[in-house]
């Protein structure tokens, strides 16, 4: 018989109950898909719960990148030593041995009864494993590690990587297995590692630190169940990590008096506001191409800011070399940072400090004007918490009726020389 001929099943309508899952071949209209939460499990970490946007998503697939030695193993061991008191909890070593594994553990005073551990580095074992045991979280440490024996390459090349990472996430998907896959990332980021996998998971994070600071950031690049660009702050000791619950504090470097060059602003890394430092350099340079450079902030956004600056502000930057750094390894992604960082530019240009105890944020248009960023309030009554006693916003964002809110004082702008005249007076 002829198979494109045959007669369509009866099928149970665009209505029915398995309506919302995919593979029914039925289409319905939008508006009626149940909407229905997806269901998390908390790690018991908040960090980590709300970079991930929330806990742990059944069947989701999370890859954690980072550096060797930053503290990817740490984090995960600790994670599924909490999970596992509620059960179902694997992890899976290619790189440790056991006893690595349960020294560590017994280092970091973890309570690790219920959790499973196996030293393995065959993804076929691995999933066999999986298989037998039905763990709610499965974690592959690292996925350079892990080999499947229909390719002949050595671990760790690409095709292995690639191949045995859609072993695993298949696995995840299909058994409900929420699934974390460490990456290392050299250098360069080029290896065989996390860039080949971002496309194949649901959730990218990176663990990074700043040249040697005990503080960790937990990043979000990509989340399909939250929000990217979610931030979360650890600290590394003896006793392992350590959540940082206020992070704001930890990003102002205490100055005992205004310096120039500095300007703190509030930005919004995810779903919370940030109190950071800008730091700027600006010097007087030999070359004909003077230097543009910009650490924790967009590069381009910098120059554009600085014709905004020449052409509205009737400052002349390029006969200078200027610099920008975000303190404390934060990239701050948002234009809410504009008006913050030229200011910083211009206070060291000018050498005068902007008085302390100052907050700034704003986007610059090309006009020269001022404009508002989402989330004025939240991001006011962040700095207020601090101790800022004045803050220079986009007028959009001044709160509604007097010039004060929780105690600061707001001074509204909405041009590029009101900002200037009120941070420098
Ligand atoms: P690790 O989790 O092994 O890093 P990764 O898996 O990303 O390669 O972290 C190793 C580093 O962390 C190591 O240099 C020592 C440090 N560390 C501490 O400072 N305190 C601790 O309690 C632990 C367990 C590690
Ligand atoms: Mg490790």
């Amino acid at each position: 018989m002829e198979e494109a001929l045959a007669a369509p099943a009866a099928t149970t309508g665009g209505r029915g109950p398995r309506g919302q899952y995919a593979g029914d071949g039925g289409a319905r209209a939008l508006s009626e898909v149940e909407l229905g939460e997806e269901p998390r499990h908390a790690t018991g970490m908040r960090e980590l719960d709300r970079v991930l946007g929330g806990g742990l998503v059944p069947g989701g697939v999370v890859l954690l990148g980072g550096d060797p030695g930053i503290g990817k193993s740490t984090l995960l061991l600790q994670t599924m030593a909490r999970l596992a008191q509620q059960g179902g909890a694997l992890y899976v070593t290619g790189e440790e041995s056991l006893r690595q594994v349960a020294m560590r553990a017994s280092r970091l005073g973890l309570e690790t009864d219920g959790l499973h551990v196996a030293a393995e580095t065959c993804v076929e074992t691995i999933l066999a494993l999986a298989e037998r045991e039905q763990p709610r979280v499965l974690v592959v440490d690292s996925i350079q590690t892990i080999f499947t024996e229909q390719l002949q390459s050595a671990p760790g090349a690409v095709a292995q990587v690639r191949e045995s990472a859609a072993l695993l996430v298949r696995h995840a998907k299909r058994s409900g297995t929420a699934l974390f896959l460490v990456g290392h990332v050299t250098k360069d980021g080029q290896l065989a590692g996390p860039r080949v996998l971002e496309h194949m998971v649901d959730t990218v994070l990176y663990f990074e630190s700043e040249g040697g600071s005990r503080f960790r950031l937990l990043r979000a690049v990509k989340n399909r169940f939250g929000a990217a660009n979610e931030l979360g702050v650890f600290a590394m000791d003896d006793g392992g990590l350590r959540e940082v619950r206020n992070p704001s504090a930890i990003f102002l470097s205490r100055h005992e008096e205004a310096v120039s060059g500095s300007v703190v602003m509030v930005t919004r890394e995810g779903s919370r506001p940030l109190l950071v430092e800008l730091q700027s350099l600006v010097a007087e340079t030999p070359l004909s191409n003077p230097r543009r450079v910009a650490v924790g902030m967009d590069q381009n956004r910098l120059s554009m800011l600085l014709a905004v600056l020449h052409r509205h502000g009737g400052v002349f930057t390029a006969d200078q070399d200027v610099y920008i750094n975000v303190v404390g390894g934060v990239r701050v992604s948002e234009t809410a940072s504009d008006l913050p960082a030229l200011l910083a530019a211009l206070s060291s240009l000018r050498d005068r400090a902007v008085p302390q105890h100052t907050v700034v944020f704003g986007e610059i248009g090309l006009a020269g004007e001022i404009r508002p960023v989402p989330n004025g309030e939240e991001r006011l009554r962040e700095a207020a918490k601090h101790g800022f006693k004045r803050a220079i916003v986009p007028k959009k964002n001044a709160p509604r009726g007097s010039g004060e809110f929780e105690g600061m004082e707001i001074v509204p702008v909405s041009r590029l020389g009101d900002a200037i005249e009120a941070a420098f007076g």
